[in-house]
């Protein structure tokens, strides 16, 4: 497990200022643009879930993880979209950003009833995003079987947010 911290931490680049004055953007696209350590994390997460029948990725950078995934264990993929790209009728779920308001959208019949649903995306900060999308797969019929990302924000609690359903973090800082 350190390794993949490693690699995780490794492949992350801070931002200063971004996308506002005072934030500290964790950029983790150069992790995602080394192959080797690309592989190495997404066969890490694919190691420690023992069972899941389709995977879900949270737009945007959810889904080059969820692809990866889907891909190699053979899952279906389900994305979980941004409001107004899905063209047949979804469930919604709005969440506060710091300023203003996002909403999430997963269609509905995305899911078998009962399917198992691996969660996954790059960063988990305040929760907000991985709340709303825990919420929409449950009510779309789906079982959360695990929820993943590479870098958890300890320091913002989304972890606590989530509670009491496991979050699992190749790194925490
Ligand atoms: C980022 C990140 C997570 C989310 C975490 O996505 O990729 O999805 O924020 O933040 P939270 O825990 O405070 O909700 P962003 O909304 O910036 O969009 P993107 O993935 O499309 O770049
Ligand atoms: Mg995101």
């Amino acid at each position: 497990e350190k390794e993949l911290a490693e690699l995780v931490a490794g492949g992350t680049v801070d931002v200063l200022d971004f996308p506002k004055p005072g934030i500290v953007f964790k950029d983790l696209m150069p992790l995602f643009g080394d192959g080797p350590a690309f592989k190495r994390v997404i066969d890490g997460i694919i190691a420690y879930h023992d069972s899941f029948d389709v995977v879900a990725g949270i737009e945007a950078r959810g889904f080059l993880m969820a692809a990866a995934i889907g891909y190699s264990t053979g899952a279906g993929i389900v994305p979980v979209r941004k409001a107004g790209k899905l063209p047949r009728p979804a469930f919604s779920a709005s969440y506060a950003l710091e300023y203003g308001e996002a909403t999430l959208e997963v269609s509905e019949g995305a899911f078998e009833p009962g399917q198992r649903v691996l969660v996954v995306d790059d960063v988990l900060a305040t929760g907000g995003t991985a709340e709303a999308t825990l919420d929409l797969i449950e009510r779309a019929g789906g079982i959360v079987a695990g929820f993943t990302v590479l870098m958890e924000l300890g320091f913002l609690d989304g972890r606590q947010r989530l509670s009491p359903r496991p979050v699992h973090a190749l790194l925490t800082v």
